[in-house]
C-alpha cells in the first residue's frame, strides 16, 4: 500500500475537479479520481498526475456510492482527504421546472451526504484524522434566477459543512466549503453569452475564474489551514464578499 496520504476528488475528470486532482497530486497525495461519465478525461488526468487511481460511480445512486466506498476499503484502505466536487446544475425557472428535474438535483445532495457518512465511518473516524472539503457555490448565498433547486442544494451543502464540523468536535477532522463564483468550465460554457456578460459586469476582477484558482484554495484546506473548520471560503473575484 502507498505511503502517500490518499485524497479522493469526486467529479475529478473535468473542470474544477480535474484541477483539484492536479493540485492535490502536487501536494504529495495519491489521488483517487472519481468520475461518472467522463472516463477518457479521468484517464487523461491520471496519466498526467501519475500516482493515482480511478473510481467510477453515479453519486445519485446510493448503491453505487456504497459499492465505491467498499472498493476503496479493499484497495487503498484509507482516505485522508475527501473533496466533494461533483455537481450538476439543473436550470429552469419555477414555472417550467418539472418534479423530476428537482429530484435529479436532490439526488446528488443525498449521494454526497451518504459518501461523506461512509468515508467518515470507514476511514476518518477510525483514524481520528481527516479533511472534508465541499464545493458549494456563490449562488447558494446570493440566490440565482432559474436555479432554485441548485441554489437550495448549495446553501444546504454549506449548512451541512457547518453542522458536520460541530458534530466532529474533538475528532481532528476538519470540514470546510469552498464557494466558487463564475468559473470557466463546461458548467458555465453553456450559459448564453448575454448572461455571461451580465455576470461578468458584477465581478470586480473583470474576468471569469480559472479552475486552478479554486483548486489552490482546496489544496490549502487539504494540507494547511489547521485552524479552519466549519467555514465557507469564497473564491469569486469580488462578486460576493460573504
Ligand atoms: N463553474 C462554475 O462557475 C461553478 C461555480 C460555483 C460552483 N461550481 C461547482 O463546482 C463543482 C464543479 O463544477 P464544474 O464547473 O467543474 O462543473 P462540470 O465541468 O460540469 O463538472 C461537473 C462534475 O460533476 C460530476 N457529476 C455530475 N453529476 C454527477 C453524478 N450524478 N454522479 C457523479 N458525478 C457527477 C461530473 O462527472 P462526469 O463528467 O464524469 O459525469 C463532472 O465531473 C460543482 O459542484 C459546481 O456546482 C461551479
Amino acid at each position: 500500500m502507498s505511503e502517500k496520504p490518499i485524497a479522493i476528488v469526486t467529479g475529478g475528470g473535468i473542470g474544477i475537479g480535474a484541477a483539484c486532482c492536479r493540485a492535490l497530486a502536487r501536494e504529495g497525495f495519491r489521488v483517487g479520481i472519481h468520475y461518472r461519465s467522463s472516463e477518457d478525461q479521468a484517464k487523461a488526468v491520471l496519466a498526467e498526475i501519475g500516482d493515482g487511481f480511478l473510481l467510477q460511480a453515479d453519486l445519485a445512486d446510493i448503491d453505487q456510492v456504497k459499492e465505491m466506498v467498499s472498493r476503496l476499503k479493499e484497495t487503498v484502505g484509507g482516505v485522508d482527504v475527501l473533496v466533494n466536487n461533483a455537481g450538476v446544475a439543473v436550470n429552469a425557472d419555477i414555472n417550467t421546472m418539472r418534479i423530476e428535474q428537482f429530484d435529479a438535483q436532490r439526488a446528488m445532495m443525498r449521494g454526497t451526504w451518504y459518501l461523506i457518512k461512509r468515508v467518515l465511518r470507514l476511514f476518518m473516524l477510525r483514524k481520528n484524522s481527516g479533511r472534508i472539503i465541499n464545493i458549494g457555490s456563490v449562488v447558494g448565498h446570493t440566490g440565482n434566477a432559474g436555479q432554485i433547486p441548485y441554489t437550495m442544494e448549495k446553501a444546504a451543502l454549506d449548512a451541512f459543512t457547518k453542522s458536520l464540523a460541530k458534530e466532529l468536535t474533538g475528532r481532528n477532522i476538519l470540514v470546510n466549503s469552498v464557494a466558487p463564483g463564475f468559473i470557466d468550465t463546461a458548467m458555465t460554457e453553456i450559459l448564453p453569452e448575454e448572461i455571461q456578460q451580465q455576470i461578468l459586469a458584477n465581478v470586480p476582477l473583470g474576468r471569469m475564474g480559472e479552475p486552478d484558482e479554486i483548486a489552490e484554495v482546496v489544496a490549502f484546506l487539504a494540507t494547511r489551514g489547521s485552524y479552519i473548520t466549519g467555514s465557507v471560503i469564497h473564491v469569486n473575484g469580488g462578486l460576493y464578499g460573504g
